[in-house]
């Protein structure tokens, strides 16, 4: 790619991934060759590399209030997730096969869960309001005495809606039941303190915070027992099985350590650019409205659909002039359906197959996001006259 290129780009897909900062990459590149040993070695080549997945665990325990002993580290988020639901089901499933999820969950959590169904589990898939925000009565009704699991997001990756879920947790706690949050879309963008969430399970990927893909973990809360998800060796308490990824962890640990060091001004300077975009659009493009709560979302995520406009015919447009969003989640794109999470809103077929998300990074500026504008209001109405 030569500079014009990349100039060009403007790239609004920060929630499908994010780009690694240079200070990330810097921190794990003496792990792929000059620190090349095996943690699980006992030579000094293994031990430093062990020494640097304890400071990480360690990084990312602090960054979650967690311990370090209640952090196993994993390939990503879908990982976690499954590592999680499948892990907590399956140790649970002689005293009940009952499963509370929210009927936005990312495919991470949703197909796990019908894979479960099918292995004699029962799920509850609860609805949100028009703004995406569960409707947690609907879960304090859904429990049952056979309920072992509640798996609910902390931040939804199409509308960015933050979910009540220390209100989910006490409803949790008071019978028993282990919670679960998937919190891919909120670690690295708001604070995670996962006392005052009351979670047992918590997931997170480092690509969502400009740390390495492919590296993730999951926060197990001391005491609570989950089966591994593969047999093999004894690495993370025989829960992930495996040689561990130590660059990885490495860069995500050094990805939520400046993640959180900027997470303030960063939050401050991504939400004023989510807002430019959207009054900008707002004043410019007519038939646009705005999918997802106002004010409870995560700052860099947008969601909008334009009336009697494809969501994917726009994406399409806006991508032939080097500008990256996306409709609803990276792991649906192709699917023809419109997205589960609107539909579950209740937006009618139409809008829900217009949506686009626009989500913003700490790399974004005004002029990337007066140029989103200014493409919109050119494509939007020719793409209404075809
Ligand atoms: C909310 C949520 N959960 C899970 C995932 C899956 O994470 P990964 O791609 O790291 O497996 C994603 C990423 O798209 C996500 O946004």
């Amino acid at each position: 790619m030569d500079r014009e290129d990349f100039v060009r780009d403007i790239y609004f897909d920060n929630a499908a991934t994010s780009p690694m900062r240079p200070e990330v990459l810097q921190s794990m590149s003496a792990f792929f060759t000059e620190i090349c040993g095996n943690p699980s070695s006992l030579h000094m080549p293994g031990q430093r590399a062990k020494r640097a997945v304890e400071e990480a665990r360690y990084t990312l325990a602090a960054s979650l209030w967690a311990e370090p002993q209640e952090i196993v580290f994993t390939g990503g988020g879908t990982e976690s997730n499954n590592l999680a639901i499948h892990g907590a089901a399956q140790t649970l499933r002689s005293r009940g096969r009952h499963i509370i999820t929210s009927s936005i969950e990312h495919n991470a959590v949703l197909s796990v869960c019908r894979a479960l169904e099918e292995d004699g589990f029962e799920v509850t898939y609860l609805p949100v309001d028009g703004s995406g925000i569960l409707d947690v009565p609907s879960l304090r009704d859904a429990v049952r005495p056979d309920t072992i699991l509640v798996s609910i997001m902390l931040a939804n990756n199409e509308v960015g809606t933050i979910q009540p879920i220390n209100e989910v947790a006490s409803i949790t706690r008071e019978r028993s039941i282990l919670l679960h949050t998937d919190a891919c879309q909120a670690v690295g963008k708001i604070p995670v303190h996962v006392h005052d969430l009351g979670v047992d399970l918590l997931s997170l990927a480092a690509h969502k915070f400009h740390g390495p893909k492919g590296q993730g973990a999951l926060f197990v809360k001391k005491g609570t027992r989950i089966k591994p998800l593969f047999q093999g060796g004894h690495q993370e308490r025989m829960l992930r099985p495996g040689t561990e990824n130590v660059p990885g962890i490495v860069g995500m640990a050094a990805a939520i350590r400046l993640a959180l060091e900027d997470l303030d001004s960063d939050s401050v300077r991504v939400r004023r650019l989510r807002d430019l975009l959207e009054r900008g659009v707002q004043e410019r493009v007519s038939g646009v409205s705005f999918n997802g709560h106002g004010e409870k979302r995560v700052p860099q995520i947008s969601n909008m659909s334009f009336a009697s406009v494809d969501g994917e015919a726009l994406l399409l447009a806006l991508d032939m002039r080097g500008i990256s969003v996306s409709t609803g989640s990276a792991c649906n794109a192709g699917s023809t359906e419109p997205s589960h999470v609107l539909r579950a809103m209740g937006l009618d077929p139409g809008i829900a197959r217009g949506g686009l998300r626009f989500s913003l990074g700490r790399q974004n500026t005004d002029v990337e996001v007066n140029a989103v504008i200014e493409a919109l209001a050119e494509i939007v109405p020719q793409l209404r006259t075809l």
